[in-house]
C-alpha cells in the first residue's frame, strides 16, 4: 500500500491577489501526482489555525473554481512576531509549542507556509522548530529576498497605475498637484512601477530620501514649461532627507503631532503653502490587495505553487519557491529570511526614469 503524503496549507500575513491561485496550484498538483494518496489540512486565518488546531480537511473539489478569487479562501491574520526568536500571544508566551502539537496530531509530512517577508522570517522559526516547511513569497510590496518577483505585486501595480491613470484628467483639468499614496511598506517597488507605468511625474520613495525645496523647485519647473499640474507617486514609506536623520521614534512623534493621517497629506499641506497651487491626495489603500489577480499573478502563483508541490513530492524542505531571471527556483528559507528586498538605489528601472525627466526628490 502507497503511504499517504499529508500536508497543511497556511496563508498568513496581508492577503493579496493570487493566494487561491496558488492554493489550487499546490493542491492540484499534488493530487495529480499523488493520485488518492495525498491528504491536505487548511488551516483558518494562517497560524491562527495552527496554534488552534482549526482547519478544514480539503478534497479536489476545494481547490477547483478559485483560480480567480481575491483574498484567500482559507483566511489569514497576522501574529505577534519577535524578530528571529519567538511567534507569541499577546502576554508573549511562546506560541511554537501549540503548532508543533497541531502538526504532530495531524501527522503532517509538510506545511506549506505562503506569506510575506515576516511570514517568511517566521517560517523559519518553525523549520528550526523541526517542523518541514515549504513556503511561497506573496506580497505585493515585493520586499521579499531571494526572488525577483512575488504574486500580488503585478496586480497591485495593475490598481495603482489605474488609479493614477484617473486622476490624470482631473489633475490636469484643475491644474492641481495629486499625491497618489501606495502601499509598500518600506519598499519602494510598488510605487516604481506603477508611477512609471501611469507617467507620474514625481515618484516619492523610502529608499530615496526627498528634499522639499526640490520637489518645489520642479513643480515651478513644470510650471514654466507650461504643465499647469502635477502628479506624485507616493510610497506610504516615502521620508523626507530631514526625517531621514531623526530616530524613528521622533519621526513617530512628529507624525502623531502632525495631524496628518500619512505622508502624503501632510506633504500636500506643504506645498498648497509652498507654491499656492492647490494640492489634492488619494489614498487608494487596501484597494490594491483586493479583487481577481491579474493574469501575470494567476500564472505565477500556479506556477509556484505547482513548484511546491514537486518540492513535497521530492522532500526537499526548508525552502522558499522563487523566481530567478525568468526561471522557478528554490531559494533555503534560511537565505529567503535573511533580509528584506529593498530597492537598489541604483536599480536600472530607476535610471530608466530619471532618463524620462522623471523626479526622485533627491
Ligand atoms: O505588506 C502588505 C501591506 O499591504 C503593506 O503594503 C501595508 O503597509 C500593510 O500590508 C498594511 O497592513 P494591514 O493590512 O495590516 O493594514
Amino acid at each position: 500500500m502507497k503511504r499517504i503524503t499529508r500536508v497543511g496549507l497556511v496563508t498568513s500575513g496581508g492577503d493579496c491577489q493570487g493566494l487561491n491561485a496558488a492554493i489550487r496550484g499546490v493542491g492540484k498538483a499534488l493530487f495529480q501526482h499523488l493520485d488518492n494518496n495525498v491528504e491536505i489540512f487548511g488551516m483558518y486565518d494562517g497560524y491562527r489555525g495552527l496554534i488552534d488546531g482549526d482547519y478544514k480537511f480539503m478534497e479536489y473539489d476545494d481547490f477547483c473554481g478559485i483560480l480567480t478569487e481575491g483574498g484567500t479562501i482559507l483566511g489569514t491574520s497576522r501574529q505577534r512576531y519577535i524578530p528571529g526568536k519567538a511567534i507569541v500571544d499577546e502576554d508573549g508566551n511562546d506560541l511554537m509549542p501549540a503548532m508543533r502539537d497541531t502538526y504532530n496530531r495531524l501527522n503532517l509530512d509538510c506545511l506549506v507556509v505562503m506569506g510575506g517577508n515576516g511570514t517568511q522570517k517566521s517560517a523559519k522559526l518553525l523549520m528550526d522548530a523541526g517542523m518541514n516547511v515549504v513556503t511561497l513569497p506573496k506580497t505585493i510590496d515585493n520586499d521579499i529576498y531571494g526572488t525577483d518577483t512575488t504574486f500580488g505585486f503585478q496586480s497591485a501595480v495593475d490598481i495603482g497605475c489605474n488609479v493614477i491613470d484617473y486622476i490624470h484628467s482631473t489633475a490636469s483639468s484643475h491644474s492641481r498637484i495629486f499625491l497618489v499614496e501606495l502601499m509598500g511598506r518600506d519598499a519602494g517597488w510598488l510605487t516604481l512601477h506603477a508611477g512609471i507605468a501611469s507617467g507620474a511625474d514625481v515618484i516619492l520613495l523610502p529608499e530615496i530620501p526627498y528634499n522639499f525645496e526640490k520637489i518645489v523647485a520642479a513643480i515651478e519647473h513644470r510650471k514654466k514649461m507650461g504643465r499647469h499640474f502635477t502628479i506624485i507617486a507616493v510610497a506610504e514609506g516615502a521620508v523626507s532627507d530631514q526625517d531621514k536623520q531623526l530616530s524613528e521614534e521622533e519621526r513617530r512623534r512628529i507624525k502623531e503631532t502632525s495631524g496628518h493621517s500619512t505622508i502624503s497629506y501632510r506633504l500636500a499641506s506643504e506645498l498648497e503653502k509652498a507654491t499656492g497651487q492647490e494640492a489634492r491626495v488619494t489614498v487608494p489603500g487596501h484597494y490594491q490587495r483586493g479583487g481577481p489577480p491579474c493574469p501575470y499573478d494567476r500564472v505565477l502563483a500556479t506556477q509556484f505553487g505547482v513548484a511546491a508541490a514537486q518540492l513535497i513530492r521530492e522532500k526537499k524542505y526548508g525552502h522558499m519557491v522563487g523566481m530567478q531571471h525568468g526561471e522557478i527556483v528554490a531559494v533555503p528559507l534560511a537565505e529567503a529570511a535573511s533580509q528584506t528586498k529593498f530597492l537598489p538605489v541604483d536599480h536600472p528601472l530607476i535610471q530608466t526614469a530619471r532618463d524620462m525627466g522623471i523626479f526622485f526628490g533627491d
